[in-house]
């Protein structure tokens, strides 16, 4: 088999089990992205891939070969690592130029690779200070050359971004993915930051307590997360979660929240049909909580909630308001978010809105718009784009 990556790769450290039964292949070529929490396993991934952790079952494969069990430097890769270690009495030119040297590469293709390499990561004037003389926002920088002016099987990118300020994260993120695309080297590039996770993967691999939780693209994990850990992993500001128990009434369905029923205006979908009666718990994405006020679509309910926090970010304000349900405890919600306080949904209100913590407030949601989950495994049920893929039987228009 082709690709870069774990068979049922296991490990065990001190009686812990840091990464359980890992299969994950990137495509050669290919950009993956492994997005996790802190502790998830992710580093552990890329060092047994690099051969500086050895697995405790299972097998890594780079470019379709097992290199299980082989040495580092046999393996072909180029890492950057989270605190990534430079050469401290070598310049900055030669610690660019290190792995290129010592893979006996002719002097002249090594000047040609490091001067484009520092040109293109805004390295000049740096080249000639060691690493002692440099921020460490430039050290993590000439750590990311180091590894790009390489041509190997596979780049292991561990937070490459970490100690780089906002400004040069958009800018040398955009050089990396540059980099990998156009010298078409398979790339494992590891991150707990899911905005840039979505932005540069070709897939995501979801990692959560050393399991592969979902792999797929950027848009599939966001529209169709498998469970609620997957649905809290991906969006900023992550979703909302609502209790909720499905009801159907006539060929009518609808979710019961606390006082309010909020009607689906259509008959249950088949995918939910093993749940009425049952609890679930419904995922509302910022963007589909409204502000009541401005007028919403007809088919939307109003609730109310006090606002928790207003966070001002210049193109509007993010409000997150508890709206007087119990807060959801299915398995996976602890990563999910402000749930003490009782159930929590986020908006986009206007910039200028003039709300407060503790203020009451009035939104309005569709039922269409709630991804649906099994209050008892937090397994998805449904999703809004579930909708849009209906069989013609079960097309919309069909049954209202
Ligand atoms: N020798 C060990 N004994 C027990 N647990 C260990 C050992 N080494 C690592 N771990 C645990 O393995 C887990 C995964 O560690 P890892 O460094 O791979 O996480 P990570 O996803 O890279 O986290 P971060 O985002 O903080 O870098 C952690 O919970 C860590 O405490
Ligand atoms: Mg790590």
């Amino acid at each position: 088999m082709s690709g870069t990556g774990w068979e049922r790769v296991t490990v065990v450290r001190d009686g812990t089990t840091v990464l359980r039964d890992v299969t994950l292949r990137a495509a050669d070529g290919e950009l993956l992205v492994v997005l996790g929490s802190s502790g998830s396993g992710k580093s552990t991934l890329l060092r047994v891939l690099a051969g500086l952790d050895e697995v405790t079952s299972g097998d890594v494969v780079i470019k379709g070969r097992t290199v299980t069990g082989l040495p580092t430097d046999r393996r072909r890769v180029s890492m950057v690592f989270e605190a990534t270690a430079l050469i401290p009495f070598l310049d900055v030119s030669r610690n660019l130029g290190w792995g290129l040297r010592t893979r006996g590469t002719p002097e002249a293709e090594v000047q040609a690779r490091v001067s484009g390499r520092a040109r293109q990561l805004r390295l000049g004037r740096l080249l000639s200070r060691r690493p002692a003389e440099l921020s460490k926002g430039e050290r993590g920088l000439v750590g990311i050359g180091r590894a790009l002016v390489q041509t190997p099987d596979v780049y292991l990118l561990d937070e490459p971004l970490a100690g780089l300020d906002a400004a040069q994260r958009s800018t040398v993120r955009r050089e990396v993915v540059d980099a990998v695309r156009r010298l078409g080297v398979t790339t494992i590039y590891v991150t707990h930051d899911q905005s840039e996770g979505l932005a540069v993967a070709d897939r995501v691999a979801l990692l959560h307590q050393g399991s592969v939780v979902q792999v797929g693209g950027p848009r599939e994990l966001y529209e169709r997360p498998v469970n609620l850990v997957a649905a809290g992993s991906v969006g900023t500001p992550s979703i909302g979660l609502l209790p909720a128990r499905l009801v159907s009434s006539g060929r009518q369905a609808g979710f019961v929240v606390g006082p309010r029923t909020l009607p689906l205006w259509r008959p249950v979908p088949p995918a939910l049909r093993d749940h009425i009666g049952r609890d679930v718990v419904l995922g509302l994405r910022p963007e589909d909580v409204h502000d009541a006020g401005t007028g919403e679509a007809p088919e939307a309910v109003a609730l109310d909630g006090v606002v928790t926090e207003a966070a001002y970010t210049g193109r509007n304000t993010v409000v997150s308001l508890a709206v007087g349900a119990p807060p959801v405890t299915a398995p996976g919600v602890e990563l999910s978010a402000g749930s003490s306080s009782g159930a929590t949904l986020r908006s986009f209100f206007p910039a200028g809105a003039a709300v407060r913590p503790g203020d009451a407030v009035r939104v309005a949601v569709e039922a269409v718009r709630a991804h649906v989950f099994d209050a008892v495994t937090g397994q998805a049920l449904w999703h809004p784009a579930d909708d849009r893929t209906a069989g013609p039987g079960e097309s919309s228009d069909d049954l209202r």
